[in-house]
């Protein structure tokens, strides 16, 4: 394997695989494509955007022309997929941009692959990253597997279950050599502040209310990000084409709980008397189509190719809270002007 494209590369879980693939891979040219959308930040990347194995290429995936073009000058013998728009709540209030990246956008990724693979396969890969949500909403019992019928309820999770079954189609129909993964909640540094965690260590931090949608009783399983990059590289080297692997913690909170938790660690982390973020905790309107419950059984990943996730939970979040409290001026960047105006619209009004 010599020239690797990742897409998404910008984002968060993509700017940690970029990491990973570019330090501990040398020998292989790896080319982020990113539409830099605001979700993309190369601030995420300032550690190895010098490295001589490293190049950046702002397109978007619903080029088809870029993208072929692309594909043709850098003839990559692997793809790692991560390109997507990926807020459950944004494909609430604009589903025709989920459906244009993660769907249009992945067959183009698609289509370029086959015809510059066409003549000679051996050796390709085409890896598409995608979500649990795919399965739907567990109740309260039962892990999500391998072989779990997709019943997909949100526009974003539709959009990504659609684009998991074009990558099959391209596999039995045109025998593109792919792989599939299916991971649970990430989190950790670098991750935009929409998402649960670092809106809350964000708000907590400023005083603001932790709006926890409905009773807080919704289930997530939480992966640390380096952890679900250690998988895609696993997957990425060893996978078996055609299959479809599961990632995930092992690590099952209620939203409610969670946020205690981290309450807990701001105040140590923060010097403030035990109790005082806690009293942020603000129940707000709950998300339409909210799903119940999300687990994974990883053990497919764990026989096959010997993966485990490394970090304990709490030391995780632990973690995650010294980086966005040490990297200020990250957070700053962001939370100006468009992240403001979502911001306003997405909680102003409740
Ligand atoms: P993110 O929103 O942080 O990053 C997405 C990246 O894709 C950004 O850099 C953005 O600029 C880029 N992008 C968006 N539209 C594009 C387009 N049209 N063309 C080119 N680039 C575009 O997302 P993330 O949380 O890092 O998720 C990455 C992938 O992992 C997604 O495919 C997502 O579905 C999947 N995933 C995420 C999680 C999670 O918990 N965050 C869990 C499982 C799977
Ligand atoms: O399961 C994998 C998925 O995890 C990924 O595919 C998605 O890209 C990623 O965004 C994430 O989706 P969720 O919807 O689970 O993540 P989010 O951080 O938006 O929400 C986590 C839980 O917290 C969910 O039950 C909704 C709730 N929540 C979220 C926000 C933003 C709140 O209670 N309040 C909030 O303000």
């Amino acid at each position: 394997m010599k020239n690797i494209l990742i897409t998404g590369g910008a984002g968060f879980i993509g700017s940690h695989v970029v990491r990973l693939m570019v330090n501990k891979y040398p020998h292989y040219n790896i080319l982020n494509l990113d539409a830099l959308t605001y979700a993309g930040n190369l601030e995420n990347l300032t550690d190895i955007e010098h490295k001589p194995n490293y190049q950046f290429e702002k397109i978007d995936i619903t080029d088809a022309k870029m993208v072929s073009r692309l594909f043709a000058t850098h003839k990559f013998d692997g793809v790692i997929h991560l390109a997507a728009e990926s807020h459950v709540d944004r494909s609430i209030s604009n589903p025709l941009e989920f459906i244009n990246t993660n769907i249009l956008g992945t067959v183009n990724l698609l289509n370029a692959a086959r015809m510059e693979w066409n003549g000679n396969m051996e050796g390709k890969r085409f890896y598409h990253i995608s979500t649990d949500e795919v399965y739907g909403s567990l109740g309260e019992t039962g892990l999500f597997t391998e072989t779990t019928s997709y019943d997909p309820r949100s526009p974003y999770s539709a959009s990504k279950a659609s684009s998991d079954h074009l990558v099959r189609a391209y596999f039995h129909t045109y025998g593109l050599p792919v792989v599939i993964s299916n991971c649970s909640n990430n989190y950790g540094p670098n991750q935009f502040p929409e998402k649960l965690i670092p809106l809350s260590i964000n708000n907590i931090k400023n005083n603001k209310p932790i709006p926890i949608y409905g009773k807080g009783e919704n289930i997530r399983d939480w992966l640390f990000v380096e952890d679900h990059a250690s998988a895609i590289d696993l997957i990425f080297h060893n996978g078996r084409n055609g299959e479809t692997y599961n990632i995930g913690g092992n690590n099952e909170w209620k939203n409610i709980d969670l946020i205690h938790l981290l309450c807990k660690i701001m105040d140590e982390e923060l010097g403030r008397p035990a109790g005082t973020s806690a009293q942020l905790i603000t129940f707000v309107k709950d998300r339409a189509g909210h799903d119940q419950r999300y687990a994974i059984d990883s053990s497919k990943l764990m026989n096959e190719l010997g993966w485990k996730p490394s970090l304990q939970f709490e030391e995780g979040l632990r973690k995650t809270v010294k980086w966005y409290l040490q990297n200020q001026q990250w957070l700053n960047n962001i939370l100006s002007g468009q992240y403001e105006q979502y911001y306003n619209e997405q909680y102003g009004t409740r």
